[in-house]
């Protein structure tokens, strides 16, 4: 099972910040999951779309200029990291789950992964584009098939994992709450991998290892690490 730090190694360092990532490359972690908008021609990595809960700044996202966005304080004196410097941060060191959240187009997000490809030490294989807003990932597709894509849900859609075949995803990513065995079922039989968000807690972790999961986004990666390693005894 592999284990994905959500929005960094976020229950030792402030959410999508550099040092979150850091921190997470230092547990050992498989993967990274972050969460990205657009700011005029420029990538951010922030959840919400609002600015109150994760820095110093107030409004909307997509309502700020790069110059506001760069004297944020996101936590522990930590920039609003821009998508560049947090593909120079981890350069390669595990997997990168790219959430798609303010985005339009999908077309910068591409070109960040060919220039991390071709600049840093990053493999095309090492990244996966997730989205609940499956026309861009449908876009994403058709721009460049060879990019990896997880189909993100927080239901459990009537037809299970189809939706995600559609989309030619490499993989599936669920909300816990929706999660059933009928699903990693379904989803396994049409070769999709189900990554399950979000999961911190052990006797979660211990059901989903039970269940044949593949990987997990956890706010506490050092725990799922050493969960995992109990189980591999
Ligand atoms: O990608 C998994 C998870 O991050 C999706 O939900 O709201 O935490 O971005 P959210
Ligand atoms: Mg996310």
């Amino acid at each position: 099972m592999l284990i994905f730090a959500h929005r960094g190694a976020s229950s030792e360092a402030p959410e999508n910040t550099l040092e979150a990532f850091q921190i997470a490359i230092e547990r050992g972690v498989d993967g990274i999951e972050i969460d990205v908008h657009a700011v005029e021609d420029e990538l951010y990595v922030i959840h919400d779309r609002w600015l109150h809960r994760t820095t110093s700044g107030s409004g909307r996202v997509k309502d700020q200029s790069k110059a506001i966005m760069a004297l944020l304080d996101a936590g522990n004196g930590q920039v609003v990291p821009t998508l560049w410097q947090t593909l120079q941060c981890i350069n390669g060191a595990c997997v990168l789950n790219i959430e798609l959240k303010g985005i339009s187009d999908v077309l910068p997000v591409l070109q960040h992964i060919d220039r991390a490809v071709n600049e840093l030490d990053f493999r095309l294989e090492q990244f996966i584009l997730s989205s609940f807003n499956h026309h861009l990932l449908f876009n994403v597709k058709q721009l460049r098939p060879s990019i990896q894509i997880g189909a993100l849900t927080a239901s459990c859609p009537l037809d299970y994992a189809a939706f995600a075949q559609q989309l030619n995803a490499y993989s599936v990513h669920i909300d816990i709450d929706c999660l059933s065995a009928d699903f990693v079922f379904d989803a396994h039989q049409r070769g999709l991998p189900v990554y399950v968000y979000t999961v911190d807690e052990i006797e979660d972790l211990d059901d989903m290892a039970a269940m044949g999961v593949n990987g997990v986004f956890t706010n506490v990666p050092s725990r799922a690490l050493v969960r995992r390693a109990h189980h591999l005894q």
